[in-house]
């Protein structure tokens, strides 16, 4: 009996103490502020554990062809680059100030399956930086990014990424 009154106090006092903490306005959620210890690892896992959850049962289609993994170039040429960069390309200045910083993907590819980079790209990242790319791009398009990212980036190189611009008659 001693010990269930003893674990529900200190249910309580967990609650009240982080009530406390989120009132107080202690944490300081400024970008500026780097992202360590325990808000990082919260943040973190929470959002590879979403993913993985949520990319479980998606079919992935035949990811091969040129022509597609083409068309997921010249989308990541409008868009992603300028947050992720690619080799031999920075990213912007505006990339500089996010916090989370937007990851290297051409290392960061291989961590994730076709599924989930495709479930990121079309919903976003809450509370990061990452937009949601699903409501204003068609399925192909989505699958046409996964492509290209996950089959062509990490391998490309610089003068290879800016033949692909070159070809694509890109201003960038
Ligand atoms: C406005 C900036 C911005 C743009 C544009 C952007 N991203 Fe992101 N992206 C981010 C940020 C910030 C994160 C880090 C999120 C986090 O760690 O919670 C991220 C994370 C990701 C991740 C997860 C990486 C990892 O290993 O944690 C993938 C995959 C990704 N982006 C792909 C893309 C693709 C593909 C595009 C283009 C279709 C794109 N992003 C466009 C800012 C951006």
């Amino acid at each position: 009996m001693k010990i269930v009154i003893a674990l529900i106090v200190f249910a309580i006092l967990v609650v009240v103490c982080s009530l406390l903490f989120i009132y107080s306005g202690v944490y300081n959620f400024s970008a500026t502020e780097p992202r360590t210890g325990l808000a990082r690892w919260v943040f973190d896992t929470t959002t590879e554990q979403s993913v993985s959850s949520h990319a479980k049962g998606i079919t992935v289609p035949p990811l091969e062809d040129e022509s597609l993994v083409q068309k997921g170039f010249h989308h990541y040429n409008e868009t992603c680059v300028k947050c992720h960069g690619a080799l031999g390309v920075s990213p912007s200045k505006m990339a500089e100030g996010l916090n989370p910083k937007p990851p290297d993907l051409t290392e960061r590819a291989d961590q994730w399956t076709p599924a989930e980079l495709y479930w990121i790209v079309k919903h976003g990242i809450k509370r990061s930086g990452m937009p949601a790319f699903g409501p204003k791009h068609s399925e192909e398009d989505l699958w046409a990014i996964v492509a290209f990212v996950k089959h062509q980036l990490p391998t490309l190189s610089p003068e290879e990424y800016q033949a692909m611009k070159e070809a694509e008659g890109g201003k960038q």
